[in-house]
């Protein structure tokens, strides 16, 4: 069975009331799914995953989620070649650098070999409205791993 990690860092449960949507459009498509919290897991398990999806929330001017910022200094020491990923997450384009703290794990990512097969989604303002598109999201992931 194909494997998916979603790992995501949320201050005030917005990114994570979007990782349970994506999980749930992997789900569907039969891909076995386990959601964590960046504070609660290394970034070394993330090599025991098919899927490797990151879910972080902008903070300061353009910042990394605080459980996040830890978390992705320690992707420096691992290597993720030949492992499929994507970002997500939520932001207010009211600030300059809208959801920047997606791009900065992309980024990472790919750094460490692994092979964005999807573009980020970025989510601006209000989650809530927004699920479906999330789940769909995760739909067509689960189709590309
Ligand atoms: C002090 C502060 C700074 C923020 N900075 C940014 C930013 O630079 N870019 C952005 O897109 N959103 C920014 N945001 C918006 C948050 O990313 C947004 O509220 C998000 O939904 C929070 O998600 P979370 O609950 O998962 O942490 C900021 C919000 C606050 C309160």
């Amino acid at each position: 069975m194909t494997k998916a990690i979603i790992v995501y860092g949320s201050t005030t449960g917005n990114t994570e009331t979007l990782s349970k949507s994506v999980g749930e459009g992997l789900k569907d498509l039969g891909v076995e799914v386990l959601v964590k919290n960046a504070a609660q897991v290394t970034p070394e398990e993330l090599k025991d995953y098919d899927g490797i999806i990151l879910g972080c929330s902008t903070w300061g001017d353009g910042e990394l989620q605080d459980d996040f910022v830890s978390f992705e200094e320690e992707m420096g020491k691992i290597r993720l070649d030949g492992k499929k990923a994507a970002c997500f997450g939520p932001g207010d384009s009211m600030y300059p650098q809208f959801c920047k703290a997606i791009d900065i794990l992309e980024d990472k990512l790919k750094e460490c070999g692994a092979e964005i097969i999807m573009d980020s989604l970025k989510i601006d303002g209000d989650v809530e409205s927004e699920l479906e598109k999330v789940k769909d999201w995760g739909k067509e992931i689960a189709g590309k791993l």
